[in-house]
């Protein structure tokens, strides 16, 4: 035990489980930037793809994170995508207006849903709600979900794709409040433009779930919520909490861990806004992007014609040293904050799954697993269905400086609290922040169970990190973090750690 700090204590109840978590929490999301499609998912031709062009390897990575969900194609890029261009035989190249790239589209909706069917996830479309019209979006929910009727389901049968598709999650829009988004629209505009849009869509199929681009702002969403609330059955946050798209200077350890301390901030406020409104049973939140690290785009709407460092740039996202228990550590708590509000928030999508700021790294070899990847495996293996009642006490707190140099206090441990409804076991998730301090949790065993393992995230130091050359960030059985004493268990949290305690039936 360390006595520089002291003994949190954690009570469960495994008899009040407060309510289910939607498994689509733990989604993710593909853009057509960089090497997350072309490169990464998508790579026709190379040794390790197969007969469709998919690499074999990040399927298989995929599947084993039980990835329930893929939101794509944006992001900013859907904002001037034209869905009509990656469909049929003779595929045109476009200009990709958003990150000023030539885009083959090659890889189009047909090899979107051949992707999530190899993976075994439910596809999530973003529609373009930037230069896209209502028409264009109720189109391709014709070309995925009617059976036979129209020019666009006879397109996709004339490809070859017999069935429809169903895809049941569809959004209306990314980020069009922000201005540097193609067109973005007002909160005047927007609400009218969601609601035209929805009904266009669910003239084709009553039976989509739809959600829209929203923001943690009242004047957005009371407009949005007003106008075509009654079509919405998602609203869409975005969350990035260390900025890099300008300066690629990732935050340090104890930086990112200041940056754990409001994480349900827009989870609150959007909340409040759907119970305000009544809407709290319909509409549920979608944080259909979220990571500590913003993506590394410098210059993008300034670089002048022709040149190609600015593009360049952004494979310093490929950098993996990045990646650290930073990372780790922040994925926890925020996979944490999601599980206590899955009450409210049904979806999240990790931003994004593949190269970038993703939990896998793609090379020629192989791939990379970074120590993401290894927090969604713990948490989609391990941390049951049922949210259950929890709390702690005494948990220790340090101030950790911010960017700017400001104090923040951070609580040193995080936790969420499970049950597996088939078979009533327990698994707690909990986070030790500390840099280079163990700390030690004693937990009040809750009757007729006993502990049965501990699995172990930590690495060699808060900056420990996967590489083509080094694979040190990986989990572990933990035995050593467990004693017991009658009825309570106490448990060592080595500095820097996601650990999860699994309580069996005794
Ligand atoms: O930095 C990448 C961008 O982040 C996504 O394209 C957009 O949706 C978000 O602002």
């Amino acid at each position: 035990m360390n006595p520089a700090y002291p003994i949190a204590a954690v009570a469960i109840d495994p008899q009040r489980a407060l309510f289910k978590r939607d498994p689509m929490i733990y989604g993710h999301f593909l853009e057509h930037f960089g090497r997350q499609i072309y490169g990464g998912v998508f790579a026709p031709g190379h040794p390790l793809s197969d007969e469709d062009g998919f690499r074999t390897d990040v399927i298989r990575a995929l599947k084993d994170i039980d990835t329930p969900v893929i939101r794509w194609p944006g992001g900013c890029f859907v904002s001037a995508y034209h869905w009509k261009k990656g469909v049929g035989e003779e595929r045109v190249p476009a200009y990709d207006k958003a990150w000023r790239v030539e885009d083959p589209n090659t890889f189009g909706t047909d090899e979107y849903i051949s992707l999530c069917k190899k993976i075994g996830c439910a596809p999530y479309i973003c529609t373009n709600a930037g230069s896209g019209t209502p028409e264009e979006m109720s189109d391709w929910v014709e070309y995925c979900n009617l059976p036979k009727e129209g020019e666009f389901a006879r397109l996709r049968k004339a490809g070859g794709h017999e069935e429809p598709y169903s895809v049941r999650y569809w959004s209306v829009g990314n980020e069009n409040y922000y201005p540097g988004e193609i067109g973005s629209k007002t909160h005047d505009e927007w609400g009218r433009f969601v609601c035209e849009s929805a009904k266009m869509m669910r003239r084709v199929d009553p039976g989509i779930e739809l959600s829209a681009a929203a923001i943690a702002d009242i004047d957005w969403n009371v407009r949005l919520l007003k106008e075509a609330g009654p079509y919405l059955k998602w609203i869409s946050i975005h969350g990035y909490w260390d900025p890099l798209w300008q300066r690629n200077e990732p935050a340090g350890y104890t930086e990112c861990m200041a940056k754990t301390t409001d994480l349900d901030r827009d989870v609150r406020k959007v909340r409040g806004l759907l119970e305000a409104f009544g809407l709290e049973k319909q509409i549920r939140i979608a944080y259909d992007e979220w990571n500590l690290r913003g993506w590394h785009h410098p210059n993008v709407d300034t670089a002048p014609l022709g040149s190609t460092e600015f593009i360049k740039a952004r494979e310093k996202s490929g950098i993996n040293s990045t990646y650290s228990m930073a990372d780790a550590v922040f994925t926890a708590c925020f996979l944490n904050m999601l599980l206590k509000n899955s009450d409210i928030v049904g979806m999240a999508n990790f931003a994004p799954a593949v190269n970038t700021r993703g939990v896998i790294y793609t090379y020629d070899d192989g791939i990379v697993l970074r120590p993401t990847y290894h927090v969604f495996r713990m948490y989609t293996k391990l941390m049951g269905d049922e949210v259950i009642d929890s709390f702690e006490t005494g948990v220790p707190v340090i101030s950790m400086a911010d960017r700017d140099g400001n104090s923040i206090p951070v609580a040193l441990i995080d936790m969420a609290a499970t049950r597996r409804t088939e078979d009533g076991t327990i698994a707690l998730s909990l986070v030790n922040k500390h840099p280079d301090q163990e700390l030690t949790v004693k937990i009040k065993m809750p009757a007729g169970y006993a502990p049965e393992k501990v699995m172990t995230l930590s690495g060699s130091s808060p900056d420990d990190y996967n590489d083509v050359d080094r694979n040190s960030v990986v989990p572990y059985e933990n035995p050593e973090a467990l004693s017991e004493d009658g009825q309570e268990l106490t448990v060592t949290l080595p500095a820097h750690s996601v650990n999860i305690v699994c309580l069996g039936k005794a």
